[in-house]
């Protein structure tokens, strides 16, 4: 069942177009994430959704019922949406309590307040806070007052959350911890959400499904798998995952295989744009695809290491091979200067038309 949908948006800011035909729906019970480079227009979108920013055309429709359509001239204000909010930054009352914070909504909205407190309670109990409701904000860590900013959006049992970048505030280890967390908070309440991040696996992690924004439009949306397996475009392939990069020139198509030549190495890969034999062509292909060897193996290239590095899990290796370089994950200390096989599957070795 869908119950966001969001539909042809249009924002500019003055002359600068911002947000450009974009669509997209949310399932009842989905986690969708908003992936993007800075500036692509994240929390331009987020905010349109929640009603803090007017778009030019387009309509957003919750459960079928219209926030925003530009053509029958509907823009229900934010509060009137009643979507559960976390910015960007957490946003607290520096000045009220954990309690104070989460209940404030509720009674601006008069529920009564015996009502108010257990559902305060409730929700600082779901984040395992409840036992902090008469702290301030100042008496909290980073990762406890991001809870309070997200039970503080649960509170009102809203059809959908909108998260801006909700883990950003958080060290890289709390945050690792804390996406497992949230998206199982979000799975158990049923709720559906709407989540901006920048960070790509963050946003494999979280979601269901990904959107990735570039210039404010929407270059490819799909499953976590779609957008790292099968990218449709150049900028997709490379925005996701860590790559290598080889630019040259189409020497030979057969189909969807196609040969990259440059300056003294040649490797066979597969096309993913149309090609024609002497185009420029960018290959990308993802680190942990490529493989070393002593010998030569197929679709190999001899590479100097210039630099081993150590990095607890697993090595990365940096190689020359006349002006290309590339790098590659590998489990054993290997010799730099020493020269080595360095495969490219063909498979994985995607070519894209030159940028
Ligand atoms: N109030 C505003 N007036 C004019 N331009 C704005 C305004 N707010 C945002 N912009 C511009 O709109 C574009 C999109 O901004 P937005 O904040 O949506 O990006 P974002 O994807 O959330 O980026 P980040 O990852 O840095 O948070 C940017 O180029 C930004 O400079
Ligand atoms: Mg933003």
């Amino acid at each position: 069942m869908t119950k966001l949908s969001v539909t042809n948006i249009n924002l500019s800011y003055g002359t600068v177009e911002v947000l450009t035909g974009v669509s997209f729906h949310l399932k009842a019970g989905e986690v969708v994430s908003l992936l993007g480079a800075s500036g692509s227009g994240k929390t331009t979108l987020l905010r349109a959704v929640a009603g803090f920013e007017q778009p030019r055309a387009g309509s957003i429709l919750l459960d079928g019922k219209a926030l925003f359509d530009s053509a029958k001239n509907i823009n229900l204000p934010a509060e009137q949406r009643s979507l559960g909010l976390v910015f960007q930054s957490y946003a607290l009352w520096p000045h009220r309590t954990v309690e104070q914070n989460v209940g404030y909504g509720l009674m601006l909205r008069n529920i009564p307040k015996a009502e108010t407190a257990q559902r305060v309670q409730t929700a600082l109990d779901n984040l395992g806070l409840g036992h902090l409701g008469k702290r301030y904000p100042f008496q909290l860590s980073g990762g406890q007052q991001q809870r309070v900013a997200i039970a503080r959006a649960l509170v009102y049992n809203p059809p959908v959350i909108l998260l801006d970048e909700p883990l950003s505030n958080l060290d890289a280890k709390l945050r690792e911890e804390a996406r497992a967390w949230l998206r199982e908070l979000i799975v158990s309440m049923n709720l559906s959400a709407l989540c901006v991040t920048h960070d790509q696996t963050e946003a494999m992690a979280m979601s269901d499904r990904i959107l990735l924004l570039r210039n404010g439009r929407i270059e490819q949306e799909g499953s976590p798998q779609e957008l790292y397996g099968s990218p449709k475009s150049l900028y997709t392939a490379e925005f996701m995952g860590s790559n290598n990069r080889l630019k040259g020139r189409v020497e030979a198509v057969n189909g969807e295989h196609v040969t990259l030549a440059g300056d003294g190495w040649k490797i066979a890969g597969k096309a993913i744009d149309e090609l024609t034999t002497g185009d420029t062509a960018e290959m990308v292909i993802r680190l942990e695809k490529v493989s070393v060897a002593n010998q030569p193996t197929d679709n190999s290239l001899a590479a100097k290491l210039v630099t081993s590095m150590f990095l607890g899990d697993r090595w990365e290796y940096l190689f020359m091979c006349g002006e290309l370089r590339f790098r590659a994950f590998g489990t054993e200390a290997r010799q730099p200067g020493n020269e080595y096989w360095v495969a490219f599957p063909q498979e994985a070795s995607w070519v894209f038309a030159g940028a």
